[in-house]
């Protein structure tokens, strides 16, 4: 049983005078409550203070705003917001068992591009929220990278529900990036990126790991999501363009969107700690993600080729050559280095317009539920 001890001090002022004790009690939590709220208004978030790495004010508290373009991009996300059942895959679903429906290719075409991403956007969000997420001192730059890691998901989500809807061999489709050697071979790629930030032993804090984190970033937004994506979603663009899978095209459509938000992000999140780290770009530094760069594009064009041993759509691997150089030195300067390869032009135009359509267009005629005015708050 607890019990209360009364203080036993000679000199407590309790017991000589009751009043005296009063007012020096209350002098003293005047001047504790004044102390307090000097140390807590000096706790107070300085816009200036805040970092997107190795930052020390609170993580927990939003504004004030310091990285806008992270704040705006969540907002334009938000405003993207789609789910793939809103798509109707009756005509894919149709076509896909009509026996003429589709050649031969054009059907190893659909099960490649499953083939990778069904469990590629599971990796980013992987990375998302067992490896990024927690070496971000931007609480607005953690906002994005939240609404991101749930746009994963429903890019898995979407993958899934076209294997689902085409009644795919599941087993075939997830295990590809098991068994199919150019999509493995992409896997193996990324995934030392994604484990070295997610051992929980890793830190940052020194140039070394800085450098380390700054290279996955890096990684993820110009090689993975702003290159390896890119293959598949031209050749279901490219089916869709021709009046087949359309449903499935809208879908791709739509993540195509997302992904160039993710990478748009990503960029302009590599070049801020850049800019509040300009040590960590040495020429050693750049000269490695450089050797990475060419290696991505080899990769790429490796699945390419694999995707389509023969033209089809009008397409054929080699024209991939071209279009992925032309991505390579976008990115790379999009993060201050040199084009890779100089005077390389876009063969495939109608792809920059596919990325910039609005969802209302609805280029493939599927239907959709429109967020962007629903979602809108008045208070005329
Ligand atoms: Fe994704
Ligand atoms: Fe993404």
């Amino acid at each position: 049983m607890l019990t209360w001890e009364e203080p036993t001090t000679p000199h407590s002022p309790s017991k000589q005078n009751p009043n005296a004790a009063s007012e020096s009690d209350l002098q003293a939590a005047v001047t504790a409550e004044a102390k307090h709220g000097e140390s807590a208004a000096q706790r107070r978030i300085n816009v200036a203070d805040k970092r997107i790495i190795n930052g020390q004010t609170d993580v927990n508290q939003l504004v004030p705003f310091k990285y806008k373009w992270a704040w705006e991009k969540y907002l334009a996300t938000c405003a993207n917001h789609w789910m793939p059942q809103e798509v109707n895959m009756s005509r894919d679903i149709a076509l896909w068992k009509d026996p003429n429906g589709l050649t031969e290719d054009e059907r190893r075409i659909v099960k490649r591009n499953l083939g990778f991403f069904v469990t590629a956007d599971s990796l980013a969000a992987n990375n998302i929220v067992l490896g990024t997420y927690r070496h971000i001192t931007a609480p607005e730059c953690r906002q994005f990278l939240l609404r991101q890691a749930f746009e994963e998901a429903i890019h898995t989500h979407a993958y899934q529900y076209i294997v689902e809807s085409l009644g795919l061999d599941e087993g075939e489709i997830f295990n590809a990036y098991n068994e199919v050697q150019a999509i493995r071979d992409k896997d193996e790629f990324l995934i030392p990126f994604i484990d070295a930030i997610m051992d929980p032993n890793f830190h940052t804090g020194t140039p070394e790991n800085d450098q380390k984190l700054l290279k996955s970033l890096i990684v993820f937004a110009c090689l993975m999501e702003g290159l390896f994506f890119y293959v598949g979603f031209t050749q279901i663009l490219a089916l869709g363009r021709q009046n087949k899978m359309t449903g499935a095209a809208e879908q791709y459509q739509y993540i195509l969107r997302d992904e160039s938000m993710h990478c748009n992000f990503g960029i302009d999140l590599i070049n801020a700690i850049k800019m509040e780290n300009p040590l960590l770009w040495t020429p050693e530094f750049k000269a490695e993600i450089k050797g990475l760069f060419l290696k991505a594009v080899d990769l790429e064009y490796r699945y390419a080729e694999d995707t389509m041993p023969r033209g089809v759509l009008g397409l054929n691997a080699s024209m991939f050559k071209g279009y992925l150089r032309y991505i390579a030195n976008r990115r790379a300067t999009q993060i201050g280095l040199e084009p890779l390869f100089p005077n390389e032009e876009n063969p495939f135009p109608w792809m920059s317009e596919m990325i910039d359509l609005k969802k209302e267009r609805n280029f493939f005629e599927t239907r959709v539920i429109e967020y962007q005015s629903g979602g809108a708050l008045s208070w005329d």
